[in-house]
């Protein structure tokens, strides 16, 4: 089955939290429930697409537990909606729940801790084009780095449950233990493949962990360690595909290694977007244009955030 990694009915919908349950040392999962429209809406959504959440009417936290680096930052309206992704989403009878992780970062994120149960968020999705599946894949590379897990959850379910043709394994990386996103005790995740982290476990897939520090896992870049898994694969690189969403650098290199073993990669991209529906031209990524030398700029939140990542000019020129 090919999919093109696109929903159709996308529009501005009011949610409300079920549940806002902090995840290790800075990290939350937010469970929204959407109603009529906004149900059917969502219920389309496709692994890698994303949605605008509006956070300005939502409190700041009390001062003093506001971390000591987002104290300047914390005060800042916030005007603009902010993106994210979901790391599932699930419907039945016409109720559709959408589960947001996400990282305290800066204004939004900080005020997002502040969500209870019952309130309500005003949504504007399902957003962009997601992650699609080509004819002929037998094996996928799922890599996320840090904060890139969201879609990457998203996806393995999604080839768990429609792709039985396909076995995937995950490859999580960070800088150190606490910075992994994932629930669980990190620093005591073994250096081998297994069903490691229960979020891909879960669905039948294994998962490796990878940290810079070797505070978990194999010790090296997530990319390092996806290269090592495919020295001791054999499996044919046209039956393969790698799913990557992370830091720039990150992606980068996964194509980098995609492209010298002859491997289909697609890549989430990440820009700070305003609209997010392709207005405001603040979020472009550089693209080649095929057989030429030209490149374009398309939109990460029309176009993408997901691209084919031959496509790609990365910023740091890899
Ligand atoms: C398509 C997409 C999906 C996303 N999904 C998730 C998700 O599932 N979970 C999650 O935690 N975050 C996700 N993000 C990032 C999230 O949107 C930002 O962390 C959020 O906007 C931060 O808002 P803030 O007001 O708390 O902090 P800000 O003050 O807005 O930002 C804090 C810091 O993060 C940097 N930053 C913020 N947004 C971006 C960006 N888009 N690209 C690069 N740097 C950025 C800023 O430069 C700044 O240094 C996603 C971003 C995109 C584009
Ligand atoms: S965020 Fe406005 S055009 Fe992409």
């Amino acid at each position: 089955m090919a999919d093109n990694g696109t929903s159709s009915g996308k529009g501005q919908f009011d949610a409300a939290v079920r549940e806002n349950r902090l995840i290790g040392e800075r990290f939350y999962k937010l469970k929204l429930e959407f109603f009529g429209e906004g149900a059917e809406a969502f219920e389309g959504f496709r692994p890698g697409q994303f949605a605008q959440v509006d956070i300005s009417g939502t409190a700041l936290p009390p001062a003093d537990s506001i971390p000591d680096e987002l104290r300047d930052s914390a005060g800042r309206d916030v005007l603009l909606r902010r993106p994210f992704s979901f790391t599932d989403v699930t419907s039945d009878r016409g109720r559709t729940w959408a589960e947001l992780l996400y990282c305290v970062v800066g204004p939004s994120t900080l005020r997002m801790t502040t969500l209870q149960a019952g309130d309500s968020l005003s949504v504007i999705g399902p957003l962009g084009n997601g992650f699609w599946v080509p004819e002929g894949k037998k094996t996928a590379l799922l890599v996320a780095g840090g904060m890139g897990s969201p879609p990457v959850q998203c996806l393995a379910k999604m080839l768990a449950k429609d792709y039985p043709e396909i076995t995937p394994t995950a490859f999580a990386g960070a800088k150190r233990a606490g910075d992994l996103p994932f629930e669980g005790r990190m620093d005591e995740v073994s250096r081998e493949i297994g069903f490691v982290l229960k979020e891909f476990g879960r669905h039948g897939i294994e998962s490796i962990v990878a940290t810079d520090d070797g505070s978990a896992g194999f010790k090296g870049l997530v990319t390092d360690c996806m290269v090592q898994w495919l020295t001791g694969n054999s499996a044919p690189r046209k039956e393969m595909i790698i799913y990557a969403c992370g830091p720039e650098a990150m992606l980068a290199k996964a194509a980098a290694i995609a492209r010298e073993r002859g491997i289909d990669c697609q890549v989430s991209m990440e820009r700070r977007m305003a609209c997010g529906t392709g207005i405001c031209q603040s979020c472009a990524v550089e693209c080649r244009v095929e057989g030429s030398s030209e490149t374009v700029y398309k939109l990460c939140c029309k176009d993408g955030p997901v691209f084919d990542a031959r496509e790609v000019v990365f910023s740091d020129r890899e």
